[in-house]
């Protein structure tokens, strides 16, 4: 089998950070969201990847990506030159996939557990195609999957107005060659895009044996800030947690913060689960549950929890708590002791700030 990752897409959600960097790259737990998508097919056993990515933000995922040395892999990169919909990533993936069977995994896609066990099911069956459900509370902004008493997929329809069920579809699928006719045959839809779920529903009406593997764990679709969040304190729950970094005596570190390599704790109180990222230092501060701080941050006199703290950040001196907050590369937050008092602000387009 081979793996297909879509990492295109614009991110228009999480600006301003996505226009600088791809939604895909924004790190859970200090590691990109891409790079739990890779571990989890290459758990699967599968070690030929194909990435999907877009003339804006391909560049930057091949350099940080690479050729997938690192996941014992091999990457081949495959551009899409406009958002077109993820059945015409199928199509324009047709020379890297041949025949193969494949799975397709939605690069903003976290899932619980991992797909081994789906990838087994599916490479031990006959079905011609797969696809990963979960059960959720608004289906609405989901493709959502009808069954047949046989347990086989009968319909889909993609973000329906008034659901027919509660079974969603989670940025999983897998195929085997057959999709090929399928993403010729359909038509784009009224957001002028080739859908996967008019594809997968193409399959069915012809005949071909589709059927549903239920996920039961969590999963996160990371399109907006508070998906981000919810996906970070999920991951960072799995952690297992290590200790690379210093802790001095006048601090309290509990037993689920991992510190990386270089990462200090000066007279400061810090809550797990958490994550500290190499040769960050967190002085005089509280850091709370659910927070990932990146490399090279510095807090200093300030309190943060259950947020997101990219690279080379400074949070200096804050008298409220900073909390529920994605906070992009380098940004430097501090007190405005001069006068006038009040909030001074330097802020991207498209920018988002909650004052008191
Ligand atoms: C896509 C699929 C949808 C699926 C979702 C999962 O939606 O079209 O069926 O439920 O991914 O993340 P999109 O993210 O393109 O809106």
């Amino acid at each position: 089998m081979k793996g297909l990752i879509l990492s295109g897409g614009k991110g228009t959600r999480l600006r301003p950070l996505t226009f600088t960097s791809a939604k895909q790259l924004i790190p859970l737990a200090n590691k990109p969201v891409l790079f739990r998508v890779i571990q989890a097919i290459r758990d699967a056993g599968i070690k030929e990847i194909g990435i999907v990515i877009a003339p804006e933000t391909g560049a930057e995922i091949k350099s940080v990506v690479g050729d997938g040395s690192r996941w014992d892999a091999r990457i081949t990169y495959i551009l899409q030159d406009e958002p077109r919909g993820l059945a015409h990533a199928v199509k324009i993936s047709r020379d890297f996939l041949g025949d193969s069977r494949f799975v397709m995994f939605l690069g903003d896609n976290c899932i619980e557990g991992g797909i081994h066990r789906l990838i087994e099911q599916y490479a031990a069956s006959d079905y011609n195609s797969q696809i990963v459900l979960t059960r959720v509370a608004d289906p609405r902004q989901y493709g959502v999957a009808v069954l047949r008493p046989d347990g086989s997929i009968d319909r889909l329809v993609e973000k329906p107005k008034d659901p027919p069920s509660d079974l969603a579809l989670v940025g999983v699928y897998m195929f085997d060659r057959h999709v090929f006719e399928a993403v010729e045959a359909i038509q784009p839809s009224w957001r002028n895009e080739l859908e996967i779920t008019d594809a997968i529903q193409w399959l069915v009406t012809h005949g071909y044996r589709v059927y549903p593997y239920v996920h039961t764990g969590w999963w996160v679709d990371t399109g907006k800030r508070e998906d981000m969040l919810e996906a970070n304190a999920l991951v960072l729950e799995e952690l297992v947690p290590r200790c690379e970094g210093e802790v001095d005596a006048h601090s309290v570190v509990d037993s689920r913060v991992t510190l990386e390599r270089g990462a200090r704790i000066v007279n400061s109180v810090v809550r797990g689960p958490t994550i500290i990222g190499e040769n960050a230092q967190i002085i005089n501060s509280y850091v709370g549950p659910f927070t990932s701080i990146d490399r090279d941050c510095v807090i200093e006199n300030a309190e943060i929890e259950r947020s997101i703290v990219l690279e080379g950040c400074r949070i200096e001196h804050i008298p409220a708590r900073i909390h529920d907050s994605l906070i992009g590369r380098r940004s430097v937050i501090t007190h405005a002791a001069a006068k006038p008092s009040g909030y001074r602000l330097l802020l991207g387009d498209y920018s988002q700030a909650g004052l008191l």
